[in-house]
């Protein structure tokens, strides 16, 4: 078998690299360990920042987004038993984001490579790649009880954290920097209407909460846990007691206790490797990093990583150069670590860290108060939050 572009892995990044690809006339083939149903139904987080909006519209896919998805123009912060809200348009020259899960999305580009018959493997087992400093690399599967060897002339190593892409590159090559921070995420879905019209952060001695949303029948909540929790610690009784705690006494929002239909417990890590390109292999999205989940970054730099990574295979598909191609690595650097920096600092900022002396509380009790009083400040996070144009 022989393609342009052998992408492995089909998450956000490889399905919309193969898709941009499509749309410019370049052949892909897109490898994938689990079903699509997996695929389909992985939850996700649900922020998409305006440049992922426009990306999504600019290339056809914006049509069940822009009818199903929720603009929101602004968060609630919460802290010392007091909402705060930050605005986004009139902090950021008019932008917003949109809430619209990570999964709709999946089945959104899952929908387009089909209609396109894109070839899109499902199941693949042993996958690994090779030849990677030749102009010949190679990816080797089993698909159908078949060994098959796909020879390429890149490869897109979109296989997430767990990947294979990145162990493949030879460690002295590789620079990783990773911090694990000391709690986790207890994710929800509830069967109930809208709590609140925009999403709420909460600072709170018991721990940071999210109140978030999926659709108008479907709600997302997250409350802070330890990192080693199970979802078994959380009945629904404690779930609803301690997001009341922490919420406290608060106008405009209706808590309808609805039904609890997914839980989990979200590792929160930090994680970045350097360089994200090994001659022919170009890794994109969590295979080259991972933020923590706040803030919603991990589906948007996955975007802005295949856009770059689309430009520079099109550079050279059509104009014959490889300038854009030795400069993947370092564009998209730029971005990912202002994303990794965002992203730990509102972690650091929201999260209880179990060993924070009374001072760290009191610092970040005081940070908040000058976020929600400087406009410089809340500038700061609201055009973080929206997404930067940073090309
Ligand atoms: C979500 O809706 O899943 C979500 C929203 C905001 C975040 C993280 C996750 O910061």
């Amino acid at each position: 078998m022989r393609t342009q572009v052998g992408i492995v892995g089909a998450g956000p990044a490889g399905l919309l690299l193969s898709h941009l690809l499509h749309l410019e006339g370049i052949d892909s083939v897109v490898i994938e360990s689990r079903s699509r149903q997996e695929i389909e139904a992985t939850i996700r987080a649900g922020v998409l920042e305006q440049g992922t909006v426009d990306l999504l519209k600019q290339s056809g896919l914006g049509e069940r987004m822009q009818r199903e998805g929720a603009v929101h123009k602004g968060i609630y912060l919460r802290f010392a038993g007091r909402s705060h809200r930050i605005d986004f348009p009139s902090l950021t020259g008019g932008r917003a984001i949109t809430v619209y899960a990570q999964h709709e999305v999946i089945r959104d580009l899952v929908a387009a490579r089909v209609a396109a018959q894109g070839k899109l493997l499902f199941e693949v087992k042993d996958a690994a790649v090779y030849a990677l400093d030749t102009r010949e690399p190679k990816v080797r599967f089993h698909h159908g009880g078949q060994l098959v060897e796909l020879e390429c002339d890149f490869i897109a190593g979109c296989d997430g954290f767990h990947g294979i892409t990145r162990p493949s590159i030879p460690s002295r090559m590789r620079h990783e920097f990773t911090r694990v921070y000391p709690f986790g995420w207890l994710g929800l879905l509830v069967e109930a209407p809208p709590f609140t019209d925009e999403l709420i952060y909460t600072h709170h001695e018991r721990g940071f909460s999210l109140i978030s949303t999926r659709s108008p029948q479907i709600q997302r909540l997250y409350l802070q846990c330890n990192p080693d929790d199970a979802a078994a610690d959380w009945p629904d009784s404690r779930i609803w007691e301690e997001l009341h705690a922490r919420l406290g006494r608060i106008e405009n929002v209706n808590l309808t206790e609805g039904r609890i239909f997914n839980k989990a417990v979200i590792a929160m890590r930090s994680f970045v490797v350097e360089p994200m390109r090994c001659g022919r292999l170009f890794l994109a999205g969590d295979s080259a990093h991972i933020v923590p989940p706040t803030g919603g970054k991990g589906l948007n730099l996955a975007a802005a990583d295949v856009r770059v990574l689309s430009q520079a295979l099109v550079a050279f598909y059509k104009g014959g150069s490889e300038a854009l191609l030795e400069a993947y690595s370092a564009t998209a650097l730029r971005r990912v670590w202002r994303a990794e920096h965002f992203s730990w600092w509102m972690t650091s900022l929201l999260h209880r860290f179990h060993d924070e002396s009374p001072f760290h509380h009191r610092l970040q009790l005081s940070e908040l108060d000058y976020l929600v009083s400087s406009r410089a400040k809340a500038q700061t996070l609201a055009e973080n939050y929206v997404g930067l144009a940073l090309e």
